[in-house]
């Protein structure tokens, strides 16, 4: 028989909001760990797939799910968790706020750990759950949910002080070994290496971010919103959205990890109703953290029919396209897009707007609005509430 653990229940005790999290992360002001408590190793699993809230028999998580099909299982493979028998655990969450680890098998061999630290989290896709819906479109919605997942712990694990490195993995043979180990039918693509030694720099101030909610209090009301007020959005507002979600805090770095040599993922912006911009068409410049005007016009109307005529994408204040650049793996820019839509949702939360992140649209039609020759990988309205 499988044994299980009750984790406590998550509570947010932080006060440090996604800025501070993220001036953190690109810093490195991160610590490795040779072990942790059962309380960080809560908060870690909890952001990744835990349950919110409850609705119509169906468990809201931390993350969205693309028609909340919920393709992703997460596992710990516990190396020094203090207080649980290192093992490796499949983590499921059924009520809000609560979780527990099943125990699945001992760390075998093959996933012996040559640098020390504390816990590997492994996000595994289940494919069928989601393209049983959407067809083959359904794999890079799953995509998209890993790079959703792999945000929050990152972000998690900044507020927490502790390191952790990202590994996406590419190579089947690979994907098979750590498939046995868990034994899972699922795919693993990615795994989370918290703990581990990573080059530190200087130290910062954290607890100077600006006036958001807390980050793990924003983890937790994050939800998708699709009713949106007339009141404009302050461009303020607009640009802390960017510059934290997309745009580079330092020379080289964005606030979410790179998975590749360099980053996939541009955006652009429609414009409808933003104080003190006019309507149109611009370019999210992410090293200079500006907006560039492409065309001057109104654009909504266009992506809303392009959106399949989701009311949302027309009523917000404007719209981000998110676009992988030109000659980009497919798989990396959807998981990349999937981190940045989790900072945009975050951040909305945090700042009392509303978003919800869109997959479904035409190709073509959002290409030929954006006039650009690469495919958008979300759209993602922002709206007053
Ligand atoms: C990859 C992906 C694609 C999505 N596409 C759409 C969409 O086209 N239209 C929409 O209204 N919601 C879309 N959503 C939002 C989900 O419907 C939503 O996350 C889910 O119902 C769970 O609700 P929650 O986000 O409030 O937790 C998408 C979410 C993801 C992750």
């Amino acid at each position: 028989m499988r044994s299980t653990i009750t984790l406590p229940e998550f509570k947010a005790t932080s006060e440090y909001t996604l800025i501070d999290a993220v001036t953190r992360y690109v810093k490195s002001e991160l610590y490795p760990r040779e072990s942790i408590t059962i309380d960080e190793l809560t908060k870690l699993l909890f952001v990744a797939q835990g349950c919110t809230r409850r609705r119509w028999g169906l468990c809201f998580k931390t993350v969205p799910s693309a028609g909340a099909t919920f393709p992703l299982e997460v596992y710990a493979i516990c190396h020094n968790v203090e207080n649980v028998k290192p093992a490796i655990y499949a983590y499921s969450s059924q009520r809000p706020l609560e979780g527990e680890l099943e125990h699945v098998a001992p760390i075998d061999s093959k996933l012996q750990i040559d640098i020390p630290r504390a816990l590997d989290v492994v996000i595994v896709a289940h494919y069928e759950r989601t393209t049983r819906t959407y067809g083959r479109r359904g794999y890079r919605y799953v995509y998209n949910e890993v790079g959703h997942c792999i945000q929050n712990i990152i972000l998690e694990s900044a507020l927490l002080g502790i390191s952790c490195d990202v590994k996406v993995i590419r190579n089947e043979g690979e994907r098979e070994s750590i498939r046995t180990a868990l034994r899972t039918e699922g795919d693993p693509l990615a795994v989370l290496r918290v703990g581990v030694p990573i080059k530190s720099s200087k130290s910062l101030g954290i607890g100077e971010g600006r006036q958001l909610t807390p980050l793990e209090k924003a983890i937790i009301n994050r939800r998708s919103i699709r009713s949106y007020s007339k009141r404009p959005l302050s461009l303020e507002q607009l640009m802390l959205i960017l510059k934290y979600s997309i745009g580079f805090i330092d020379k080289n770095r964005r606030s979410y990890p790179r998975l590749n040599d360099s980053y996939l993922v541009n955006c652009i912006v429609l414009v409808g109703n933003v104080e003190g911009l006019e309507k149109g068409l611009y370019r999210y410049n992410s090293h200079k953290n500006e907006l560039e005007l492409i065309r001057r016009g109104y654009y909504l109307d266009n992506l809303y029919g392009a959106c399949l005529y989701q009311d949302y994408v027309r009523d917000a204040q404007c719209d981000l396209v998110f676009t992988m650049r030109e000659g980009a793996d497919p798989f990396l820019a959807h998981v990349e897009t999937g981190a940045i839509g989790q900072n945009v949702y975050l951040l909305a939360a945090s700042l009392d707007l509303g978003t919800v992140a869109i997959g479904a649209f035409y190709d073509d039609r959002v290409k030929s609005i954006i006039d650009v020759d690469i495919l958008p990988t979300y759209v993602m309205p922002i709206g007053t509430l």
